[in-house]
């Protein structure tokens, strides 16, 4: 069988699983989605975001795309924000960097072309304004603080975007802005920065 095939029989035996256990269910999760949070995360297949914060559909508004980058002119990032503050108005969130990133390491190497190295691009300015430290690292170290670092700038790219300045204005409290890490050889997250309306 091939894997799209048996990921078609998985999803039907969790929707009857789903509803033996709580016949509602369905019926609650098609009526509306009320989340609190939005997840910026990167695309790679191990950082599942439901599966490593635990939480239920329904919980969080997600956008992920390679090394979990908040790029001012990508119309996609940015009506995802626009969507979660004006109309879903959730109250975090998170841009969740994950050290390994293959995306943060292609960054650092040479051959790229076409739309991958101008998407990662950005990570390369990134490592410019931060070369000293980086290059005084082992390599090991080095894309994992590069993964770090990236993560702190796109949460600051967060913080001056119109929409959150504009959300900032309006409430004194939310949203606020975290930046996370997740460790594939531990499964934890860690908070690395958090920023709220000043
Ligand atoms: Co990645």
């Amino acid at each position: 069988m091939e894997e799209y095939q048996k990921i078609l029989l998985q999803n039907k035996a969790w929707a009857q699983d789903t509803h033996e256990y709580d016949e509602e269910y369905f019926t609650r999760l098609a009526a509306t989605q009320t989340p609190q949070l939005l997840w910026i995360g990167c695309s790679d297949s191990r950082v599942s975001t439901g599966r490593v914060t635990d939480t239920m559909p329904g919980e969080m508004f997600v956008h992920r795309n390679i090394a979990n980058l908040v790029v001012e002119d990508d119309i996609n990032v940015l009506s995802v924000v626009q969507y979660a503050v004006e109309v879903l108005k959730v109250r975090h969130i998170i841009v969740c960097g994950h050290y390994g990133c293959g995306g943060v390491k292609a960054s650092m190497s040479d051959g790229k072309s076409g739309q991958i190295a101008q998407w990662l691009s950005n990570i390369e300015d990134v490592y410019e304004r931060h070369r000293d430290e980086l290059d005084a690292l082992s390599e090991a170290r080095r894309v994992n603080r590069l993964v770090e670092l990236n993560t702190i700038v796109q949460v600051k790219k967060l913080a001056k975007l119109d929409i959150i300045r504009r959300a900032w204005a309006a409430d004194a409290h939310y949203p606020t802005l975290h930046g996370w890490i997740f460790d594939l050889g531990t499964g934890l997250l860690d908070e690395i920065l958090y920023m709220a309306p000043d």
